[in-house]
């Protein structure tokens, strides 16, 4: 990757709403059961409530106070979300006014790779000046969900994840990224307006440990690395047997991936960024580690980036 300026994040943050959803809560009133649910996705409780904008504002105000940075310090906030509030205006533009921000507002809608995508823009515009940003991955999947629909009901959830993202001069930590799109597939998970989300559940399963494989090794080449250089792997949250599948195809031992979906359940923007601020936040992710992001989602879309951390 050619860049003389680059980024690196220097605040992170988090918001999940109070209310857990266990796999037993959810049994009461679905022809499920606990044991099926941890079994099959790994998912033991859920997180349900607010809204996208109140989430990410919350992440996006953690992040700013890890960084030590004032909202008026942001040039811009990039929102991943699949989830908006309303159709129009973009909820970037309502967290630009709840966190006081005075740069620019815009959402990203690359589902479950949405933040990857983000990320890889805002480096984008760190190149060509940009000092400080806010990206974030917000999502409220609970109001788009069909509560009698356990194929669906049983894997989403709701949360926000946050970093602030400063220019360095020279490269930064982004070593490489790759992005990719098949719209061939965009039947596989929709959701048409006022509808709720469907997916093909067992199509989405072998597609995504494929693009994930094939995007993460591009990836880890393109930053000039092999496998064993990845020091950690920050998948995509949507069923735990995906993230071992993947973590074995491309020979990267399971202990390197980071796992939340056992407590938030599929959050797709936020699952990548929940999961990166729990690494942050429990020593797993240090100066000098190299970490390989990957998502897949809706569209279908994916994407995969290195990170150098702390550049
Ligand atoms: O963020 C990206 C988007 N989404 C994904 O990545 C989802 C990817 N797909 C998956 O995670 C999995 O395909 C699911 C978790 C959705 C389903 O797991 P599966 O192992 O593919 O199960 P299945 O659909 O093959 O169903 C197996 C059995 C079926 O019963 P029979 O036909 O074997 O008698 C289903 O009816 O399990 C039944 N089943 C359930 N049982 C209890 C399906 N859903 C449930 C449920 N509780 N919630």
């Amino acid at each position: 990757m050619i860049t003389t300026r680059g980024g690196i994040v220097t605040g992170w943050g988090i918001a999940v709403p109070d209310k857990v959803v266990t796999n037993d809560d959810l049994s009461v009133t679905l022809d499920t059961n606990d044991a099926w649910i941890q079994e099959r996705t790994g998912i033991r409780e859920r997180r349900i409530g607010g809204t996208t904008s109140q989430l990410a504002i919350e992440a996006g105000l953690a992040a700013l106070a890890k960084a030590g940075r004032r909202p008026d310090e942001i040039d811009a906030v990039i929102l991943a979300t699949t989830t908006p509030d309303q159709m129009v205006p973009a909820t970037s533009a309502t967290v630009q006014d709840g966190i006081g921000i005075t740069g620019g507002a815009f959402d990203v809608n690359a589902a479950c790779s949405g933040f990857v995508y983000a990320l890889s823009v805002a480096h984008g515009l760190l190149a060509i000046g940009a000092e400080r940003l806010l990206v974030i991955g917000a999502e409220t999947l609970s109001r788009i969900t069909d509560w009698d629909e356990r194929g669906v009901a049983v894997l989403v959830g709701d949360g926000a994840g946050a970093v602030v993202l400063e220019a360095v001069d020279g490269p930064g930590q982004l070593l490489s990224w790759v992005l990719g799109a098949d719209g061939s597939l965009r039947h596989l998970l929709k959701c048409d307006h006022g509808g709720y989300l469907y997916m093909d559940g067992k199509e989405i399963f072998r597609k995504a440990v494929r693009v994930v494989v094939d995007s993460a090794e591009q990836a880890i080449a393109e930053a000039g690395l092999t496998v064993d250089d990845i020091d950690l792997i920050v998948p995509h949250q949507a069923n735990l047997r995906i993230i071992t599948a993947a973590c074995q195809r491309l020979g990267i031992p399971e202990e390197k991936a980071v796992v939340v979906i056992d407590r938030y359940g599929n959050t797709s923007s936020a699952s990548i960024p929940l999961a990166l601020v729990d690494a942050l936040d429990t020593g797993r992710l240090e100066k000098g580690d190299h970490v390989l992001l990957t998502g897949f989602g809706g569209g279908m879309t994916w994407a995969s980036a290195v990170l150098h951390w702390g550049g």
